[in-house]
């Protein structure tokens, strides 16, 4: 019986800020003007408004220049298309970012494809899905990006681990799937149809997990010595009325921590990675713009 060690993503995310913000002013002295990340946020959605704060105040301090486009949840297709359109056209702007989820009115998808491949910092563009999986240069979803990062810098080389990520959506599990794969892990996408889920856990050297149901993997679904990134972010019902529901991952972390090497906290593991994640790829995103060699970071 052992006790994991916690991976501090506050930590990591905070020397990939400070490796962020030299760069950009570098960036600025060479283009003359700063990168410049846009947010939109349609409605008031109180987790998405949390968030877009979060993400308003980190854009300023890491030298870049933008804004948070606050739209009533009435807004119609067009006029969000519309502003889509017209920071799009903008030279100043290199990254677009729409934060989800929109209003049941408005469709997704076509709102998402709708944003300029190269502005698309959430990389959530079939452009950027599509050169992922083909394995070329793309603009990575910032998530499962923070998540490599946390790996790489745990494990080292994970060529020839089993990583098993549990969950297939487009923001996190798929594209997640994907760079492990691009870091030769042998890789399983299980999901909420998966038969013996606790079974195939159990093999994984890397176990993912992005399914948004709180607490679900339990400790006897964890592999001796596994590293473990947790990636969900869910509140719990409050204990009494008034008071706020303590926050917990998609792990249940005691229990797991009990059996892995390492693995990540919440608060404090990938979420914080996720926001320094978006900082890096609209620096990236604005030096391919101007022609420029994107910095290592
Ligand atoms: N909502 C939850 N996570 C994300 C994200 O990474 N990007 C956007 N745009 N919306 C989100």
């Amino acid at each position: 019986m052992g006790c994991a060690r916690p991976i501090d993503g506050k930590a990591a995310a905070a020397a990939l800020r400070e490796r962020v913000a030299e760069a950009s002013r570098e960036f600025s002295r060479k283009a003359l003007r700063k990168p410049g990340l846009h947010v939109v946020l349609v409605g008031d959605d109180p987790a998405s408004a949390v968030y877009v704060g979060a993400k308003e105040k980190a854009l300023h301090k890491a030298g870049m220049e933008g804004a948070v486009h606050r739209l009533p949840a009435d807004t119609s297709e067009a006029d969000l298309l519309g502003l889509v359109g017209k920071l799009n056209a903008d030279p100043a702007v290199d990254g677009i970012l729409v934060q989800l989820p929109l209003p049941a009115h408005l469709d997704e998808a076509k709102v998402l494809d709708t944003i300029d491949p190269a502005k698309d910092v959430d990389g959530f563009h079939v452009v950027n899905a599509g050169k992922l999986a083909v394995g070329k240069e793309a603009l990575v979803p910032c998530t499962p990006a923070g998540c490599i990062r946390l790996l790489k810098e745990e494990r080292g080389d994970l060529s020839g681990l089993h990583a098993v990520v549990i969950g297939r959506s487009n923001i996190v599990g798929k594209p997640m799937a994907q760079l492990l794969l691009a870091e030769n892990a042998t890789v399983t996408i299980a999901h909420s149809r998966t038969r013996n889920l606790p079974e195939i856990a159990r093999t994984a050297d890397i176990l993912v997990a992005a399914v948004g149901r709180p607490e679900m993997v339990k400790g006897d679904w964890v592999k001796e010595g596994a590293t473990v990134i947790d990636v969900g972010i869910n509140r719990l019902p409050p204990p009494e009325e008034g008071a706020k529901g303590k926050l917990v991952g998609d792990v249940a972390y005691g229990e797991a921590a009990e059996k892995a090497a390492a693995i990540t906290p919440v608060p404090g593991g990938v979420g914080p990675m996720t926001i320094a994640m978006l900082l890096a790829n609209t620096l990236t995103a604005a030096h391919a713009r101007e022609g420029l060699e994107p910095p290592k970071l």
